[in-house]
């Protein structure tokens, strides 16, 4: 029995399946490398030391999904796959629609087709919205607030309604917090297409030169320095709660809903700090405005996570910047030869 894994060649996908397949499970990825390259696939088999079997497919092409599920015993799938960049989903709401939420009915329409009723989907912290409490836990009240964080919400939903029409079902709902940081290796990574949106890239990015400075945006908030707090989680720990996760999924049959994060928040300028300190450069920063839309802290209460799956993150923030770093060092310019131009970068 194999474990589907779709968006498996992207950046928390391809560290997943390292885990997976250092757990014994057989891997079979479906990807579109709109947003992802397949050497990064060449080297989670070379990191493993065990093959995996790849279809170029777009989820929204249902035949040629079909034809993953006849040609594999699949047991469970682990939904990576979709669209992530906030700012474009404000531009473009309909390719997020379409990209994110009709391609999830479409994977789900084949699962239940071929009898395939164990799922694990990546959603994001970000369907909670303003915390009025911290830290946060799962049965917090959603408020979303744009588009993509609309599909999250709505695919969650969607679950939840397939579960109660059909309690054979399994679902885990994984909502991330910041994942950050690259394996150990440096061969996989966060491969940002042109200038990051978030703290992490943005950072590797100043200390290689690319980028001028860091702009933190805003240093007024109501946190212990005035920068915005993040839970940043190493991705490698991510990977793991997905696996344990999976476990879960296979054995019981309903819907769980999971934070992923490590429970603690980090300012911009601990993170900036951290980050000098692992690497021992000095990354140039000027304080700029508040970023619209920011909340100042956000971080998880993981506790269910360890309770019902037996995960919790382990990694520290300077494995995190030191892991985050050699993979930008080791790979200026990412995956370099990119097969496709994107059409999403966070
Ligand atoms: P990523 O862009 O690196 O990976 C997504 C993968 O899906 C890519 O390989 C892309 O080519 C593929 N893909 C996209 N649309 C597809 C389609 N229609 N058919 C087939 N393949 C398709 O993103 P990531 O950072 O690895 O995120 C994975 C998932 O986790 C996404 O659903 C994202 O929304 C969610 N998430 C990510 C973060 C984060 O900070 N990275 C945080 C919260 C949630
Ligand atoms: C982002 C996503 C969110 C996703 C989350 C987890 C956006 C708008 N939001 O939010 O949907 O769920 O990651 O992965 O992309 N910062 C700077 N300078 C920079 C970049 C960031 O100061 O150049 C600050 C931000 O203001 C914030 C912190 O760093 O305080 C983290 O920012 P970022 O990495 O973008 O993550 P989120 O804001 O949590």
């Amino acid at each position: 029995m194999a474990i589907l894994v779709t968006g498996g060649a992207g950046y928390i996908g391809s560290h997943t399946c390292i885990e997976l397949l250092n757990a014994d499970y057989e891997v079979v990825i479906v990807d579109n490398f709109s947003n992802s390259n397949p050497i990064a696939l060449q080297r989670v088999q070379q990191i493993t030391g065990k093959t995996i079997k790849v279809y170029e497919i777009d989820l929204l092409n249902e035949l040629e999904l079909e034809r993953v599920f006849q040609e594999n015993s699949i047991e469970a799938v682990i939904h990576f796959a979709g669209l992530k960049a906030v700012g474009e989903s404000v531009v473009n709401p309909l390719l997020y629609f379409e990209k994110n939420l009709i391609s999830t009915i479409s994977l789900c329409t084949v699962m239940q087709k071929y009898n395939v009723k164990n799922i694990v989907f990546s959603s994001s912290a970000t369907v909670y919205g303003l915390p009025e409490t911290l830290p946060i836990t799962e049965d917090f009240p959603l408020e979303v607030r744009n588009p993509y964080g609309r599909t999250k919400r709505m695919i969650e939903e969607m679950l939840h309604d397939v579960y109660i029409s059909d309690s054979s079902w399994s679902i885990s709902i994984l909502r991330y917090f910041n994942p950050i940081g690259a394996h150990e290796s440096g061969l996989i990574g966060e491969d940002s297409i042109g200038i990051p949106n978030n703290l992490m890239p943005y950072i590797t990015k100043v200390a290689i030169g690319e980028l001028k400075e860091l702009n933190v945006f805003g240093n007024t908030y109501e946190t212990s320095d005035g920068t915005g707090v993040r839970d940043y989680i190493h991705v490698c720990d991510l990977a793991n709660g997905h696996v344990a996760a999976l476990k879960k999924t296979i054995e019981m049959n309903e819907v769980g809903i999971f934070n992923l994060g490590t429970g603690r928040g980090y300012s911009v300028l601990e993170v900036l700090r951290a980050f000098e300190s692992a690497t021992s450069l000095t990354v140039p920063y000027k304080v700029c405005d508040p970023r619209p839309g920011d909340v100042a802290i956000y971080y998880a209460d993981a506790t269910r996570a360890f309770k019902e799956l037996g995960w919790k993150a382990k990694k520290s923030l300077e494995e995190m910047c030191k892991d985050a770093w050699r993979w930008q060092l080791n790979n200026p310019n990412g995956y370099l030869k990119r097969k496709k131009q994107s059409t999403s970068s966070k």
